[in-house]
């Protein structure tokens, strides 16, 4: 049974301690290795992507592999062929598949059919190669994760899904703030233990850091006059950060929609670290490559 990662909820604590703990030795000695010789990484992609193709393109060339990129345009995921079968052919070929789909069935389907690891690059309700950057950037900048409190202002999306759940690994506190109708799974608040806050600036009080994303993600476009409209509020702004205090850190995926979530101001303010956190992705999805496809051990 191949190791996937669809989301973070198949990942414990000794997973992912090993995911963050590889993640820190690549970046700090800069590694090259041949974990993925000869072997063959294909790119899925039905979105647009800089961060999630570039990276996973980049590391999977550190460790010895090769990308291939299949725009879905031509492959025509469920729409040229089922989804089936495009995991029945892939597998065939290639020794894992890293996909960015509109809906999450679809990496749930490549990953029961294909027989190699399947990786979310990003679907509708899931981001957890970003999750991994965000805790390795978190930790970097803390000396720790346990205790962490974060505030995320903005919609309760596929990128504080994925948060969420490794907030819930790692022992980071989280507080939301979305307008009403935005607000994350219930479920996964509580699993969590992430508290609901409407105002923004109650929640980003005493917050070692403030993590936003779109209001409309890839695929919500028709929505975006209406969310700007129910949005309003919700901004990073110098002010929030000043409420959130000096020491408190600004986090955010990218791409941003200035003037919306956040204002160009705060993501190259001195409390910014987004550029780190893109850094990030690269040593993260290695470490995720390494083990889950070039087989390196989780222990040890
Ligand atoms: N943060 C992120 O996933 O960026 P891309 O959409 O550019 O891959
Ligand atoms: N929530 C955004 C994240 C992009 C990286 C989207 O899905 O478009």
């Amino acid at each position: 049974m191949p190791n996937h990662l669809l989301d973070l909820s198949g990942l414990d604590q000794g997973k992912l301690e090993a995911l963050l703990r590889t993640a820190a030795h690549f970046k700090q000695t800069r590694y090259r290795g041949t974990d993925l010789s000869g072997k063959t990484v294909a790119l899925l992609f039905e979105k647009p992507s800089l961060r999630t193709r570039t990276t996973l393109e980049v590391a999977t060339v550190h460790l010895g592999g090769h990308a291939l990129y299949l725009d879905s345009r031509q492959v025509g995921l469920g729409v040229r062929e089922p989804v089936y079968d495009v995991a029945k052919n892939l597998g065939r070929w290639v020794e894992a598949i890293a996909a960015r789909v509109n809906k999450h069935e679809s990496v749930i389907e490549l990953a029961e059919h294909s027989g190699v690891p399947v990786i979310n690059a990003l679907s509708d309700a899931h981001h957890p190669l970003q999750a991994l950057a965000d805790l390795l950037t978190l930790r970097e900048r803390f000396g720790r994760l346990e205790g962490l409190r974060l505030a995320y202002v903005g919609d309760g999306n596929n990128v504080l899904a994925s948060l969420l759940e490794a907030a819930a690994l790692a022992g980071v506190e989280v507080v939301v703030s979305t307008p009403e109708g935005y607000e994350p799974d219930p479920a996964l608040l509580e699993r969590a233990g992430a508290r609901l806050v409407r105002d923004p600036y109650e929640a980003v009080r005493g917050a070692h850091a403030v993590y936003t994303d779109v209001w409309t993600s890839m695929g919500q476009e028709e929505e975006a006059e209406r969310r700007r409209r129910d949005f309003a509020g919700y901004t990073v702004t110098p002010q929030l950060m000043a409420a959130a205090g000096e020491e408190s850190i600004f986090l955010h995926c990218l791409p941003a929609h200035y003037g919306e979530e956040v204002v160009e101001e705060v993501v190259r303010g001195p409390q910014s670290k987004v550029f780190d956190q893109a850094e990030n992705r690269l040593h993260t999805v290695k470490a995720v490559l390494a083990h889950l496809v070039g087989g390196r051990p989780w222990s040890g």
